[in-house]
């Protein structure tokens, strides 16, 4: 390893959004001065990316907390992109970057993946009605108020907690929805999943059911934001904590939302009712009520099928639009891409 070049370590190179993030390190226009180490846990993928891509790939996965521990310390940026909720992962992660802060004195940056899920609440979750309370991510106190037991806050809290110290500079960024195709080489070359979880779970629900499905009345109301408006606010926080560290908000400023847009579970469900239609295998596009027992049939559980489209989480990016973020992509692209993501399914399962 080259002293003088920027030691990174990312999580989820494999995934959808670690993916898409590594995707834009190996387009940088500084990307030679990158040194970049990944853990994947597909001994295939990991010769792949050392080979044609340049990249350390170790191979172990996130239960291997000592190679977790070991690689953050040895990044002066973390990108943690896998998952939003392990914890013990996250941990390790926290403790290698102390390490390396208490004993070359260097700030790490991490940069860390959590998600708008944390602004849900499982009692509400009905798809009954929208919720009026609009988080900003420049509102701190509105931030801090969000209660411990939300979804991915046990992990955010940790983090918090280490910036608090000055162990590290933390930012965690939360998207949306997040739809869109992700493209690039290591997409091309087999290495990263191109597909987002959220929507394609819907569609798999209604092929099955041959009818577009809703929790409640589909009136809870998400936002949503483009893979690649998400790659690009990665982008945007390396260069910022690359060229002025010191003044990008971190910690509890650091929150940044990624999200273009709002919809409501009810016009995804007709969309995809829609496209239905368009394939002959209803007449009907407007969405039924899901019963409990299809929550659990199609989304493994009564609660993650009310999540994944019966829940609020409502959000505006206004300190990552600080930063100049600037998301090309609308709700009305998202509505749009029902259409070419059933394809995919359709494709996927025959
Ligand atoms: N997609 C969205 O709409 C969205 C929105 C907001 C937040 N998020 C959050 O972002 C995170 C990543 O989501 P994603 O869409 O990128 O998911 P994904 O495509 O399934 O990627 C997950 C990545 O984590 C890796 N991974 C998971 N568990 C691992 C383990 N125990 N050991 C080693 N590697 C492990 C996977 O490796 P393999 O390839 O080996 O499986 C993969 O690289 C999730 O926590 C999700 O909640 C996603």
């Amino acid at each position: 390893m080259s002293s003088n070049k920027v030691s990174i370590f990312l999580t989820g190179a494999t995934g959808y959004v670690g993916g898409s993030v590594l995707q834009r390190l190996l387009d940088h226009p500084k990307a030679g001065t990158f040194d970049i180490s990944v853990i994947v846990r597909n001994a295939e993928k990991a010769k792949i990316l050392k080979s044609k891509f340049g990249v350390n790939a170790v191979v172990g996965t996130h239960q291997d907390l000592d190679k977790l521990e070991a690689l953050a310390e040895n990044a002066h940026i973390a990108f943690h992109c896998a998952d939003s909720d392990d914890l013990p992962a996250a941990k390790a992660i926290l403790s290698g970057l102390k390490k390396r802060h208490a004993k070359l004195g260097d700030l790490p940056i991490l940069i860390h993946t959590s998600g708008v899920g944390v602004l849900t609440d499982e009692a509400t979750s009905t798809g009954l009605f929208a919720t009026e309370t609009i988080y900003s991510d420049l509102d701190v106190e509105q931030l801090k108020s969000i209660p411990p037991t939300a979804l991915h806050r046990e992990v955010d809290l940790a983090i918090m907690e280490a910036d608090e110290q000055g162990d590290i500079r933390a930012h965690i960024v939360l998207p949306a929805t997040i739809y869109g195709l992700a493209q690039g080489s290591l997409f091309d070359a087999g290495v990263s999943n191109p597909h987002s979880i959220q929507i394609p779970s819907l569609i798999k629900a209604a092929l099955q059911r041959k009818q577009a499905g809703m929790v409640g009345q589909g009136k809870a109301i998400w936002p949503d934001v483009h893979i690649d408006d998400v790659a690009d606010l990665y982008a945007l926080l390396l260069d910022a904590v690359l060229s002025h560290p010191a003044t990008i908000g971190h910690g509890w400023e650091g929150f940044y939302f990624a999200e273009n847009g709002e919809h409501s579970w009810y016009q995804v469900q007709r969309a995809i009712g829609e496209a239905l239609v368009r394939r002959g295998i209803t007449q009907d596009p407007e969405p039924t009520p899901f019963t409990t027992e299809e929550l659990a049939k199609y989304f493994g559980s009564e609660s993650v099928g009310r999540y994944y489209s019966g829940s609020n989480a409502r959000c505006r990016a206004e300190r990552s639009r600080s930063i100049g973020w600037k998301p090309r992509y609308t709700t009305e692209d998202l509505l749009k891409s029902v259409e070419s993501e059933m394809a995919v399914v359709l494709k996927q399962q025959s």
